[in-house]
């Protein structure tokens, strides 16, 4: 069990690490749960007593009955999906009343803003997740957003979408060629036939988490290169998915975290759904039975994931952007039929040898991976509890990883149920202690 009264979770790829399977695992440790970054782009899974959630917007840790669950200034709310997962939580009995908030300086995703997104794709498509989170970000910094705490005055927020309606109306007609039918009253009707539904819960978000005396777990979404500014751009999402996001996704000074734990999440393999460099992707064989046997398949648009190697150039970055104490390691499981293992070293650019992972997407895409091959195990790793159960050259491969990126891997998780996971004890960070 983590002791740290308060620990980060980041996603340290391209996204769908694992980070809902170990963020529900480890909530039961903790009595805050925060998502603070994204929207309903994520998907985070959770398999537990024989029953699959996929939570897009809630803090996996709400699954908790003990656990609070907030969604943080940085997050960008969709109302609808919001009323469904909740729904979706009552029907499965989970209560969430008196233990979910929503802060009152979150950003609202309307449906203007995807539409938008649906017209950028088809325009510049990277492959989003059509969930309007890019327009809602970009309409924040231009300073056009609708937040929570404007739905108070209802007058005020008709004039806002319709202001925005118009906007949106002109650039479908002008720019895209396309004519929109959105309809600023019904837009602004059934946003606050949600709102007042949740108004309740609509607070000082950023208060509830500073003034928590308790233990607090901060659930990134996406992954460290997704990240708008340290990741593949322009292939990312538009929030800062990496550590970065933290103080402003809560609103909190940095200094709140500097005594936080942060863990990276990373699988055993890469992969990566939409568009944008991926060095290490394996485009047939090896790359299909990545997919198969992992069940590479989006939790939030259904789309076939690009698979790959594992890519321990970007590993080592995403440890180094985040300052990672440590890594827990997912899907190790899906390498036990491989007989051999790949692992990226470094890249190979025009002859010239790159050890460090660059800014330049075109340069990203012209790098070739330079391997290393570890031998396969060939052998079971599903639902061992105890690193001397794990086979020698699956506990090998893990060494290879510390090494490489230089700080431990602290668990693997050896299956997509919430039991199927082992702390590996003998490399434990020294600042954590565990029962
Ligand atoms: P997230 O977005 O980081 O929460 O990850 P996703 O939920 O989108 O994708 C991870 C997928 O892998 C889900 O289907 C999980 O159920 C599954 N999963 C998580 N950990 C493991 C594991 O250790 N082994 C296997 N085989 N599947 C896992
Ligand atoms: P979780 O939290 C994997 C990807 C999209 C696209 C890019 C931009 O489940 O790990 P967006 O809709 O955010 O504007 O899309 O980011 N993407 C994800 N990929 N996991 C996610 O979330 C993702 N959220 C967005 O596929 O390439
Ligand atoms: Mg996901």
């Amino acid at each position: 069990m983590i002791m740290k009264r308060k620990l980060v979770i980041l996603g340290a790829q391209w996204g769908d690490e694992g980070k809902g399977k170990i963020v529900d695992l480890l909530s039961e440790n903790y009595d805050l749960a925060v998502r603070y970054q994204g929207g309903s782009n994520a998907g985070h899974t959770v398999i537990a007593n024989g029953h699959k959630l996929i939570l897009h917007l809630l803090p996996t840790g709400i699954l908790h009955s003990h656990v609070t669950g907030i969604i943080a200034q940085g997050m960008v709310v969709d109302l609808e999906v919001l009323n469904q997962e909740l729904t979706d939580l009552e029907r499965k009995g989970v209560s969430y009343e008196g233990r979910l908030f929503i802060s009152d300086r979150a950003h609202v995703v309307f449906p203007y803003h995807k539409l938008l997104d649906r017209l950028f794709e088809k325009h510049k498509g990277i492959g989003t997740t059509l969930r309007g989170i890019g327009p809602a970000y970009m309409f924040k910094f231009a300073r056009k957003g609708i937040r929570l705490s404007d739905f108070e005055d209802e007058k005020r927020l008709y004039s806002l979408v319709e202001e925005n309606v118009a906007f949106v109306n002109d650039l479908c007609e002008k720019v895209f060629c396309e004519k929109s039918s959105l309809n600023p009253e019904a837009i602004t009707e059934e946003s606050l036939r949600l709102y007042r539904k949740y108004k309740h819960m609509v607070t000082d978000a950023s208060r509830i988490i500073s003034e928590h005396g308790g233990s607090i777990l901060f659930e990134g979404a996406q992954g460290t290169m997704l990240d708008v500014d340290m990741g593949t751009y322009p292939f990312v999402t538009s929030s800062n998915s990496s550590s970065l996001g933290l103080s402003n996704g809560t609103g909190l000074s940095p200094k709140f975290f500097s005594d936080a734990y942060f863990l990276g999440v990373a699988k055993a393999y890469t992969t990566r759904v939409g568009g944008g460099p991926f060095p290490t992707e394996l485009k047939g064989e090896e790359g299909d039975k990545l997919r198969d046997i992992g069940g590479e398949y989006g939790s939030t648009t259904g789309r076939p994931r690009r698979c790959g190697w594992l890519d321990l150039v970007a590993l080592r970055y995403a440890v180094k952007v985040n300052s990672l104490d440590g890594l827990i390691i997912t899907k190790l499981d899906v390498l036990d039929s491989f007989e051999e293992i790949k692992v990226c070293v470094a890249y190979e650019c025009e002859g010239e040898r790159i050890d460090t992972f660059p800014a330049s997407y075109s340069l990203l895409e012209r790098c070739k991976p330079v391997y290393e091959t570890l031998p396969g195990w060939l052998s079971d790793t599903k639902g061992a509890k105890d690193p001397s159960a794990l086979p020698p050259r699956a506990k090998d491969y893990i060494r290879f990883i510390e090494d490489f990126v230089g700080v431990p891997v602290i668990m693997l998780s050896t299956g997509p149920k919430r039991e199927e996971y082992l702390w590996l004890k003998e490399t434990l960070h020294k600042s954590v202690s565990f029962s």
